[in-house]
């Protein structure tokens, strides 16, 4: 009788636990709605391109050395999957445009999202051939490309610098 007593005294303790810890950050967001706020602000396509460049920062480096190649490769297949999931989704600004030039906006942004997955699959292309040279030429061809891109599909208060 006693271990079964103590197993049940267990299991309750263990679910109202679980339950206690899934009902807490519910609560606790309710009690701090500004940072609730600020994490709401910053949109899947934000967060999708903030991994990018992270990844796009650590490429930079590993790109000089053909002896680390694979390791660049594995880094690049993130970056492009990253690339391609943000392809789908429609950047902020869209929804502050007048409603007539929104659909214009969202396919021109398709397009440039597209021609960076054509360089980054290009740089692929180059560091299996073992042409760092033409990886790194592709990396800095992709920056220029960021930049003007930023430009034109980024709200101006959006933009870190
Ligand atoms: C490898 C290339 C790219 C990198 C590393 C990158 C990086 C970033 C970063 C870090 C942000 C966050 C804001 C900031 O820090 O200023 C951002 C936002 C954004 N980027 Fe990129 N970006 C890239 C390419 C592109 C391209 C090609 C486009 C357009 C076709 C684009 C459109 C945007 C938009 C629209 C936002 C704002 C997100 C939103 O609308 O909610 N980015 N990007």
């Amino acid at each position: 009788m006693l271990p079964m007593k103590k197993t049940l005294t267990a299991l309750t303790l263990a679910a109202s636990t679980a339950l206690f810890s899934t009902s807490l950050p519910r609560h606790a967001s309710a009690a701090e709605p500004k940072t609730a706020e600020l994490k709401v602000q910053k949109s899947e396509l934000n967060s999708e391109m903030e991994d990018m460049d992270e990844a796009m920062k650590k490429l930079r480096r590993s790109i000089r050395k053909a002896e680390q190649n694979e390791a660049s490769l594995k880094i690049l297949a993130e970056i492009q999957a990253k690339a391609l999931s943000s392809k789908g989704m429609i950047p902020t600004k869209t929804a502050k445009m007048p409603e007539a030039d929104r659909a214009k906006f969202v396919t021109a942004y398709r397009k440039e999202m597209a021609a960076v997955i054509i360089d980054l699959c290009q740089m692929e292309q180059a560091l299996l051939d073992g042409d760092n040279a033409k990886a790194q030429e592709i990396y800095k061809a992709i920056g220029e490309r960021e930049d003007k891109d930023h430009d034109q599909f980024m709200q101006k208060d959006e933009k870190k610098k």
